[in-house]
């Protein structure tokens, strides 16, 4: 059995066209079942459903034997036991730096003021920051990074920005882009050696069904 590890949501939505190059069917829409494992057209495939955050920890332990996710989640969870064979090119956004609307960043970084940075991102922050040379306060937050400016809890954010239209409703302006995301298809390493014919038919059949829509 090959077991794969999604999220709901934009994970699962923009990796089905994939799937389905690779001829693999998921056989429930996982938003009108409460069920967490998923069969599909291939006896020998499931899909399990798991937290965004989570993906990475089901496959480096082999909860699962790969699963899809973020750069982001990624490099925050480390690479430990992970093989990472290719960019799937979904899900693409950018981590930026943003703060509230006339706020003086480049002031405050020009002045070497000791930020307060809101992020769930914290190793992607404290990397980029220390790099720049800017002293900064980080404080862990699980979601609503927007939230975080506008109620004084901090100065700045580190967060996903895709259209920016987040930053907008929220009057905050980007100041800095990090990084570009996107997501990456993910395999457990000892799986890659026990189960290596099935692994390498699924991870092959997604690298020709991205060569299709280059
Ligand atoms: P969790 O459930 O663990 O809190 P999450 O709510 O961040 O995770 P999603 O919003 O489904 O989960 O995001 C999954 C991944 O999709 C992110 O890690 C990121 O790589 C990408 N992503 C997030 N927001 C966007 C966006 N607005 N546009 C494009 N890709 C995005
Ligand atoms: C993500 C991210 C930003 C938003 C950016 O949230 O956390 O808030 O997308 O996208 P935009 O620039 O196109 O507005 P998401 O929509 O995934 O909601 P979430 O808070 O449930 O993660």
């Amino acid at each position: 059995m090959i077991t794969l590890a999604l999220s709901k949501g934009r994970i699962f939505d923009e990796t089905l066209p994939l799937l389905r190059s690779a001829g693999i069917e998921v056989l429930d829409d996982p938003e009108k079942t409460r069920k967490l494992i998923l069969a599909t057209n291939r006896p020998e495939v499931r899909v399990v459903l798991v937290r965004a955050t989570d993906v990475p920890t089901y496959v480096q332990y082999g909860g699962a034997d790969l699963g899809i996710t973020g750069l982001d989640t990624l490099i925050e969870h480390g690479n430990e036991g992970l093989y990472q064979p290719l960019d799937l090119r979904i899900a693409q956004c950018r981590v930026s730096v943003a703060v509230r609307e006339g706020y003086d960043y480049a002031a405050a970084v020009r002045q070497g003021a000791r930020l307060r940075v809101a992020t769930k991102y914290v190793t992607i922050a404290r990397d980029f920051f220390a790099a720049k040379g800017v002293h900064v306060d980080l404080i862990k937050l699980y979601g609503s990074m927007e939230l975080a400016p506008l109620t004084g809890l901090a100065d700045a954010i580190v967060d996903l920005v895709s259209t920016g239209n987040t930053l907008k409703a929220n009057n905050l302006v980007e100041v800095e882009r990090i990084m570009d995301i996107s997501a990456r298809l993910v395999v457990n390493q000892a799986a890659l050696k026990l189960k290596r014919e099935p692994l390498r038919h699924i991870v092959d059949a997604f690298g020709r069904a991205l060569e299709t829509t280059a």
